[in-house]
């Protein structure tokens, strides 16, 4: 960092910064960085059945939603301003194989959710993950043998889910499997199709994280799960290979990028977006919304200012928008500001 008085910026006392903090219109003028609802993607937690809504104990305030339940509440999010959901499915652990193979059925959970929503809401956008570990027995990203995920063999399942996922009128496919080389293949198989306008938008650095554990109970995926996932997600100790991941996934086709978990992970935002200048999102994920909720729930923060402030930081870091579970929360203190 250069110092001020070497950048002709002055000096104390002439130079005094407190004077533009001094009132509220002054420190609006001055504001850097505005996070709006246009920032905010929407994750949601899809199941079966009808009128229903189950609680995920990790996750307070955060509920399970059957279809109809879901629909009504991404209409309360749309009018609030949210434009972009991504929906999860909780399948039904009597579905879920070693082959995965529920993942590319046409009327599966997450399909048929697409289909109905965006049948009652065409004007919200909406983004589907694409990696075997809801439907998946092993609870893993990829396919499992011998203990070994098969790499080249995952990508073929994939490319079978991105498309059933774009025919069911998905707006964004977004992997976030971490296999080496799915983006090209993925960009390939939807093109083939026909589905060249559908965006991808890659988990391109995601890291080996356990901060994912209430969102690995909220899909049902962490039961079954035995070890971890650090053959395919990424060491939390390093950021220069998050480029190099990164540089891949653009150079396959990626249209967007993400990087995730979120704040743990700011720094990696920020090199991201200076290193490439490609659209980039952030991920705050479960655990750091578990985090969040425990300690304002505990009244040991401030709930409302701690949300706007845990997610302005993504806007400083470069990120051009933010999944968030605190989205709805979010949108309605951002429209009261
Ligand atoms: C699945 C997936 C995970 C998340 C998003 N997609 C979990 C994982 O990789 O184990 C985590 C999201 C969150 O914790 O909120 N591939």
């Amino acid at each position: 960092m250069a110092k001020q008085g070497s950048l002709g910026l002055g000096s104390f006392p002439t130079t005094r910064l407190r004077r533009n903090r001094a009132d509220d219109f002054s420190r609006r003028l001055i504001s850097e960085n505005v996070l709006t609802t246009n920032d905010l993607i929407w994750p949601i937690f899809v199941m079966d059945g009808d009128n229903r809504r189950e609680a995920i104990s990790s996750m307070p305030g955060v509920d399970r939603l059957s279809i109809d339940q879901m629909i009504d509440a991404v209409g309360e999010a749309a009018s609030l301003g949210i434009h972009a959901v991504s929906i999860f499915p909780n399948t039904k652990p009597n579905l879920k194989t070693p082959g995965a193979e529920e993942s590319f059925n046409p009327d599966n959970l997450l399909c048929r959710a697409v289909r109905a929503l965006k049948k009652s809401h065409p004007n919200v956008g909406v983004i589907c993950d694409v990696a075997l570990d809801p439907y998946n027995s092993d609870g893993h990203d990829g396919l499992l043998k011998d203990g070994i995920i098969l790499n080249d063999k995952t990508i073929e399942v994939l490319c079978k889910q991105s498309i059933e996922q774009a025919r069911a009128g998905c707006d964004i496919i977004a992997p976030s499997d971490m296999m080496d080389g799915r983006i090209g293949a993925i960009r390939k198989a939807l093109d083939e199709k026909g589905f060249e306008s559908v965006r991808i938008m890659s988990y391109a650095a995601k890291y080996a994280s356990a901060f994912y554990g209430p969102f690995r109970d909220a899909v049902g995926s962490g039961g079954a799960l035995n070890g971890d996932k650090k053959t395919y997600q990424m060491d939390p100790a390093n950021s220069d290979e998050a480029l190099r991941e990164t540089a891949l996934d653009i150079a396959e086709g990626a249209d967007m990028v993400m990087v995730k978990p979120g704040i743990p992970y700011l720094d990696v935002v920020s090199r991201v977006k200076e290193t490439f200048g490609v659209p980039t999102f952030a991920y705050q994920v479960s655990g750091e919304y578990a985090m969040l909720k425990a300690a304002t729930d505990n009244g040991w923060l401030d709930n409302d200012k701690v949300i706007l402030e845990s997610l302005v930081a993504f806007k400083r870091a470069g990120a051009d928008g933010v999944f968030t579970y605190l989205a709805p929360e979010a949108a309605k203190l951002i429209n009261s500001q």
